[in-house]
């Protein structure tokens, strides 16, 4: 029997372990990535905007990884935000993080917790985001219901997924699989639309974009150089990267991610500005008009 000397069962383990590692592991554990989702921060921002956040705002960002679109929310707008995710390094990281920030760090907490069964009290939250991570579900439609129950009346939920621009063939699909996950069958814009409907809200933005294959360019100076460091010295995530990329070179415009927002009504809800203007005419000529005198 041949024997292995242990350093090489050990490599050889790592190496088996970063081959097979769908695109999150690989970005977050192996790259070192702290943003995790297509679109970086610009999408976060729109998606943020289209969801109307601001300082006055009550946030939950749902499956928050290592908690960098929560920092950023919580920096750009200055709302509080509670991120939660069930992945414990992850949230170990984004706690530790966020205890450096000292702007911030008062206003953003995590915990752990599953997107499908939360424990947060109905009506809690102004704004839910969700950002690349129903794709990973096998019940995304119980994730959309509960972001909906935590949501405030007049609140919105928002949310960042991977999306087919194109039809994509089976042969496409099963190799997508292999990259970003086993359900992303479903990831289509008129599925995710159907699961805002489906979980009562009413769908008031739609936006498709490409994938952008990397957010690097969000990563600071050290994290940059940390991920240069292991493509350059480490075979097996060099392949992997190449491996990824190449779904990207091989089958252009198909993966791409949409910004969806839905809007739970009832009472208090954000009033668009051109809604505003028929009530705002009519006020203005319902006004009681000065009387004259009646003439003698
Ligand atoms: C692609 S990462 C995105 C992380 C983060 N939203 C970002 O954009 O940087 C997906 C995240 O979903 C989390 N996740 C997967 N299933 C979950 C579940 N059932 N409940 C909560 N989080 C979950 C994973 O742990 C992972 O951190």
């Amino acid at each position: 029997m041949p024997t292995l000397i242990e350093g090489q069962d050990k490599d050889a383990k790592d190496s088996y372990a970063i081959e097979k590692s769908d695109i999150t592991t690989f970005a977050s554990k192996y790259l070192g990535l702290n943003m995790l989702h297509p679109g970086g921060y610009k999408a976060s921002s729109e998606l943020a905007g289209l969801c109307g956040m601001s300082g006055n705002s009550l946030v939950l960002d749902i499956a928050c990884g290592k908690g960098t679109s929560s920092r950023f929310f919580a920096k750009k707008f200055g709302c509080n935000v509670t991120g939660i995710d069930m992945d414990e390094d992850r949230l170990q990281s984004a706690k530790a993080l966020s205890e450096k920030d000292r702007a911030i760090r008062s206003r953003v907490k995590f915990m752990c917790a599953n997107a499908e069964n939360l424990s947060f009290a109905d009506n809690t939250f102004d704004i839910v985001i969700v950002q690349a991570a129903l794709y990973l579900l096998e019940h995304a439609e119980k994730a959309m219901e509960e972001a909906a129950r935590v949501t405030k009346p007049g609140g919105r939920v928002g949310f960042l997924e991977l999306t087919w621009l194109k039809e994509p063939s089976n042969e496409i699909i099963e190799e997508a699989k292999g990259i970003f996950g086993r359900y992303l069958t479903q990831a289509k814009s008129s599925a995710w639309q159907d699961l805002i409907a489906n979980s009562g809200l009413e769908i008031t933005e739609v936006k498709l974009y490409n994938y952008e294959a990397t957010t690097i360019k969000d990563e600071n100076a050290f994290t940059f150089l940390k991920v240069l460091w292991k493509m350059t010295t480490n075979s097996a995530i060099r392949n992997k990267a190449r491996k990824n990329s190449s779904f990207f070179i091989k089958h252009p415009g198909y993966m791409g991610y949409g910004l969806y927002v839905g809007e739970k009504r009832g009472r208090g809800r954000i009033v668009e500005p051109e809604e505003m203007m028929p009530c705002l005419i009519a006020l203005t000529y319902l006004q009681p008009q000065a009387q004259t005198p009646p003439l003698k």
